[in-house]
């Protein structure tokens, strides 16, 4: 996992690498590292912690030079330490990589290499492949033995990788190549840039290219030659020009990106509903899926598919599309789903989600249900994504850019997209259209619900303050508010580091029930709806064996009040909206958990944005 960035052009490359790095900080920030040519030779800098540490420390002592490489590593070999850093170099020296990927075969190349007197600076498999290569290159004069030495190495190279090589050799220009991990070629005025997605380049290249799996690219200022695996010269892909604006990196006023980012909800949401409601037809209408309503009807079957918080979505979309539209809907996490063989026919179609459309398990989810001839729908929050490119048709859920590692307004955009196709697909499928205008009405008032909610804050925060020191938490919830219980539970692990665990309300009973006691405090999510008797009496399950109860319930809800430790009542609403704003409040309660407890809340240990390994 990671990010990587490089530069070639007549300016020098710091500056730009750590602009770039910067924004791929959400792919990693364990360590961060950069390899300049100086007129003194291949000069490497690394530090250990965010980008912001190497820019002080080329602040305190410059490196000048281009090209340049750069990295932000997310640790997958080896602990998190300066000798483990990238750039790595190769035995002589002269070659200095990036990498994003996992070598799969790099034990058995370190032996190889081992054997034949290399000696290893680090743990990684990246300096397996910088030595690897590097050796192949002993006898290179030339470019085209270059490019013959480095494609030799890479043949026997197993696993994924984006690379950018350094090297005097190649004579004022970068070596790129990819298998299986994102990388892009950007184009400037003056400069040329290589990086793991556009974004690291908005503000510096005009232009983008993809470069492919198995090609190597030869990136100077001027020119780009690209290879395939066999040596052959290819055309340049097509070029898209980086129209985006400059990423609102700004907290506007909030002590954090996550807390912005909860606030923004109502915005995000009326922005996701925006054009998309047709209250004449009482159904919604997505652009994006490129399917006629004759071609939906012939799905019969669903299989949603993501990761972490956007699983969590998934399984939400999963009750809410099966009760409105009446077809099955399967939810696997993408990492299952890719390696299990599921059957998938023409009447199949497997919804792909990740908010940022790169998470490696959710893209080779994509691409397994394509070579298995599924239609492939994908929702996410990035249109330039790999997950938007290469499915058949999708949603964009228009959240606005992350940057607080915990999912907050991308997980409820994501839930409300599936909100809105279980009405659309309904619709289809027989649910009538008085019971669909309910709906829409009840989905065109979320925002509104979605701005009282917040306005709970501060008691929110109390309640998250008055539990901050017990050690685990359980969560419990029944039918959708299930994934909004797990949810929580995850956003709980991943900022305060507590351990907290979500189960069905009802499964309370089935070994749960014996971590009840007075330190573990139990969420409960208890809106009034269908079974809400159901969620009282295992409510009165955990406080007959001393357990305190914090429970999410509805506005006016006295009995709940009488029967918790701590009620937080929500604004009263249908079951399509409910979850949602139990979500948004337990976003509230595990950021004010996290900051009671000093955590570094935007950017928590161990954790990245993006998985963009498997
Ligand atoms: C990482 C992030 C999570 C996110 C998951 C899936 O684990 O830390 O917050 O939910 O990836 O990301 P995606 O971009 O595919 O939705």
């Amino acid at each position: 996992m990671c990010g990587i960035v490089g530069c070639v052009g007549p300016r020098d490359a710091v500056p730009f690498l750590l602009r770039g790095l910067e924004r791929l900080e959400y792919r990693g920030y364990d360590s961060a590292g950069l390899a300049v040519l100086t007129p003194a030779g291949l000069q490497i800098r690394r530090t250990v912690g965010r980008v912001g540490r190497l820019a002080e420390n080329l602040a305190q002592s410059p490196l000048e030079g281009s090209p340049g490489i750069s990295h932000t590593r997310w640790a997958t070999h080896g602990p998190v330490t300066g000798a483990n850093a990238h750039p790595h170099r190769d035995a002589t020296g002269r070659l200095a990589l990036v990498h994003n990927g996992v070598i799969e075969n790099h034990d058995e190349l370190r032996q190889r290499l081992l054997a034949e007197g290399h000696v290893f600076s680090s743990d990684t498999d990246t300096e397996v492949l910088a030595h690897w290569i590097g050796k192949s290159l002993d006898s290179a004069t030339g470019w085209d033995d270059y490019l013959a030495a480095v494609r030799r190495a890479l043949a026997e190279v197993r696993g994924s990788y984006a690379i950018g090589v350094l090297d005097a050799r190649l004579e004022g220009s970068l070596l790129a190549a990819r298998a299986g991990s994102p990388l892009v070629i950007g184009r400037g005025g003056q400069e040329s840039f290589i990086a793991s997605d556009e974004q690291a380049l908005s503000g510096m290249a005009r232009e983008i290219l993809d470069l492919e799996d198995f090609q190597i690219a030869r990136v100077a200022s001027g020119s780009l030659e690209i290879f395939d695996r066999a040596g052959s010269p290819r055309s340049s892909p097509a070029s898209r020009s980086l129209s985006l604006t400059e990423v609102d990196e700004g907290l506007g006023g909030h002590p954090h990106h996550m807390h912005k980012e909860i606030h923004e909800q109502p915005r995000c949401l009326e922005r996701a509903l925006e054009g998309r409601l047709d209250e004449d037809g009482a159904t919604v209408v997505f652009a994006g899926l490129h399917r006629t309503n004759r071609q939906l009807r012939e799905i019969q079957r669903l299989v949603l598919t993501g990761c972490g918080s956007t699983l969590h979505a998934a399984m939400f979309g999963e009750y809410v599309i099966e009760n409105l539209a009446r077809m099955p809907v399967e939810c696997d996490c993408a990492s299952e789903f890719r390696y299990r063989n599921a059957p998938l026919d023409t009447q199949t179609a497997v919804i792909v989600m990740s908010q940022s459309g790169e998470t490696a398990d959710a893209v080779a989810a994509l691409r397994e249900s394509r070579r298995k001839g599924a239609l492939v729908l994908g929702i996410c929050n990035n249109p330039r994504s790999t997950l938007a490119r290469e499915s058949d048709g999708g949603i964009e859920i228009r959240a606005g850019s992350e940057i607080g590692v915990a999912a907050t307004k991308t997980f409820t955009a994501e839930a409300l997209a599936l909100a809105m196709l279980g009405i659309q697909w309904g619709r289809l499928r027989g649910l009538p259209a008085a019971e669909a205008t309910q709906l829409l009405k009840e989905l065109q008032s979320l925002p509104e619900l979605v701005r009282r909610t917040l306005d709970l804050e501060e008691q929110i925060a109390r309640v998250a303050q008055r539990f901050a020191q017990a050690p685990n938490f359980l969560f419990l919830g029944r039918q959708a508010s299930y994934p909004v219980a797990l949810e929580g539970a995850l956003k709980l692990k991943e900022i305060t580091y507590r351990f907290a665990s979500a189960h069905p309300s009802a499964e309370l009973k089935h070994g749960v029930i014996a971590l009840v006691n007075p330190d573990t405090p139990a969420i409960f999510l208890a809106a009034q709806d269908a079974v809400y008797e159901k969620n009282l009496g295992n409510i009165a399950e955990v406080k007959a064996r001393c357990g305190p109860v914090v429970a999410f319930g509805s506005d006016g809800d006295t009995r709940l009040e009488a029967l918790c430790d701590a009620t937080v009542l929500l604004p009263a609403t249908g079951g399509l909206t409910a979850p949602l704003l139990q979500s948004i409040a337990l976003q509230l309660f595990a950021y004010h958990m996290a900051v009671a407890l000093g955590r570094e809340v935007d950017r928590p240990r161990n954790l990245a944005k993006s998985v963009t390994v498997e």
